[in-house]
């Protein structure tokens, strides 16, 4: 990434998450384009990065819709493969990971890269607080995720290389254990994930 801030385009930044996730980079000085449904489409498609914050059952659509406009860029795909009511329970789809069948969707020429679906969106809205948790950071290519981290990082949050785009199951099914785990304790403002023993370790 060059020393200018990327512009990052939210589809779904009208959501719980999308809407958190764009304030915390409006506020570390990105500049952010909201996309909802009804947005502007040549503004989306100005943007060098694209985060999609939709429920599961619109990630495809929304991607097939925009498609022309990801070439050549990353798509930072929050999703989690929730299927209600059972949202404690791992219900991954057929292949594993949602995430992974776009970047099977999309070809090499978008660079997907999966996060944030272990941050809670209600966190990520209270500029008052750190939100003090990990991010697992998955995808095919490294510089790609290495972008990811450093926009992760700008918010306050540790990004944690976490493998190829086949882990984003793991991240994705960690999300309904959290909840299972949140349904159970009843901890203040939710339960996140932190890895151990990284602090001093070769980056
Ligand atoms: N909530 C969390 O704490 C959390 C945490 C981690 C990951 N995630 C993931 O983030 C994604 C969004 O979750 P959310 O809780 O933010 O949901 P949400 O509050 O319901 O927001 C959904 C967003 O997606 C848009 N949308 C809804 N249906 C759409 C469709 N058919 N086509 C295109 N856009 C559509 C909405 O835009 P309009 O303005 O057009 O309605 C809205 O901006 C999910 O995949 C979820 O798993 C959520």
């Amino acid at each position: 990434m060059t020393t200018a801030r990327p512009t990052i385009a939210v589809l779904g930044g009208t959501g719980a998450e999308g809407s958190g996730l764009a304030l915390r980079w409006a506020h570390a000085r990105y500049p952010v384009i909201i996309g909802s449904r009804n947005a502007d489409k040549a503004a989306q498609a100005c943007a060098q990065i694209v985060v999609l914050c939709v429920p599961y059952a619109a990630q495809r659509g929304t991607v097939e819709e925009v498609r022309p406009a990801l070439e050549g860029k990353i798509l930072i795909d929050t999703t989690v493969p929730l299927v209600p009511p059972k949202v404690a329970r791992v219900q991954l789809p057929e292949g594993g990971s949602a995430v992974a069948a776009i970047q099977a969707l999309l070809g090499e020429s978008v660079r997907v890269v999966s996060a944030f679906q272990n941050v809670a969106a209600h966190l990520l809205q209270d500029l008052g607080h750190e939100v003090e948790c990990d991010v697992l950071v998955c995808g095919d290519d490294m510089p790609a995720r290495e972008t990811v981290i450093k926009l992760a990082a700008d918010i306050g949050l540790r990004g944690i290389h976490a493998g190829p785009i086949a882990n984003s199951a793991a991240a994705e099914a960690l999300t309904s254990v959290l909840i299972a785990i949140n349904s159970r304790y009843k901890i203040p403002g939710g339960a996140g994930i932190r890895i151990t023993r990284l602090e001093g370790a070769e980056h």
